[in-house]
């Protein structure tokens, strides 16, 4: 395993190529994306993308654990950070490190991703000092939406574009290796990343970022509901999906499957690879 990315070698890429990152769920997924990104991220995005949450708000740690277990499993190089959900470390300093250790004590992951700037600062603070490796997170943050009133870009008025920049240096000086800007201003998202020394993850932020990320299932086309603005779309799974159930619905319809070549004859000759 001394070959897997970890978090230090992360924040020393600070304005160079820039860091390749995205989410990741399962160990299928981790398999196929591990050789082509520095680090997965197992978001609490899970909640609503794979179970089907209303809002991140769903996930809870035992969730976050599952499937950050799957991921380890999955993955052999990138840098795995899993992400603390909703009400796992806001209460207290202490609640973060408990909540933080367990993450990685029974996932094996890099690091951990909390929401806040200068309102988790001792959060940030206090598990760096447990050893743990933390990314930040700050501008949209979904686990706040209630509070908020929906999702809504940040850093369109003087006082958010300073509360913006206040949140950057916090996490940065809590020790933070990296920091996820999301839903915010381009040009706000690119003068942060100036102004810190730690890199910055875009998303819905800036090119000029120090690396990007996307939910996987909204970069190959597999989101079901809304499509955010900044997402790209690299592949069409719906369409893939729905087309290879409707051609399975129609040969089982008229027996066209299975055919000869996926049914078991009783020749002793073939029993080596019966199956896979
Ligand atoms: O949960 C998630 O997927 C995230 C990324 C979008 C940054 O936090
Ligand atoms: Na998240």
């Amino acid at each position: 395993t001394d070959i897997r990315i970890g978090a230090e070698l992360i924040r020393r890429r600070k304005g160079g190529i820039p860091l390749v990152c995205l989410t990741a769920y399962t160990y299928p997924v981790a398999r196929l994306l591990d050789p082509h990104v520095d680090l997965l991220l197992v978001g609490d995005s899970v909640a609503m993308v794979l179970h089907g949450h209303e809002t991140t708000l769903g996930a809870s740690l035992e969730m976050m654990i599952a499937h950050g277990q799957a991921v380890m499993r999955g993955s052999a190089r990138a840098c795995v950070v899993v992400d603390m959900p909703a009400g796992s470390y806001e209460e207290s300093a202490e609640q973060a490190v408990a909540s933080a250790l367990r993450i990685v004590d029974e996932t094996g992951c890099q690091g951990v991703k909390l929401e806040g700037g200068v309102d988790m600062a001792g959060q940030i603070a206090a598990i760096v000092a447990a050893g743990i490796p933390v990314m930040g997170h700050i501008g949209l943050l979904p686990q706040s939406v209630e509070r908020d009133g929906g999702y809504r870009i940040k850093g369109r008025t003087d006082e958010t574009v300073a509360a913006l920049m206040a949140d950057a240096r916090a996490v940065e000086e809590a020790g933070a290796f990296c920091v996820v800007i999301e839903g915010t201003v381009e040009a706000v998202a690119a003068d942060i990343t100036r102004s810190i020394a730690i890199p910055t993850i875009g998303i819905g932020a800036s090119g000029d970022c120090d690396g990007q990320i996307l939910v996987i299932d909204d970069m190959v086309g597999l989101t079901v509901d809304r499509v955010p603005k900044f997402v790209k779309e690299y592949a069409d799974l719906r369409r893939v999906i729905a087309n290879a159930a409707e051609r399975y619905a129609a040969d089982v319809r008229d027996r066209t499957f299975p055919a000869a070549a996926h049914v078991f004859s009783n020749s002793k000759a073939s029993s080596s690879k019966d199956v896979g």
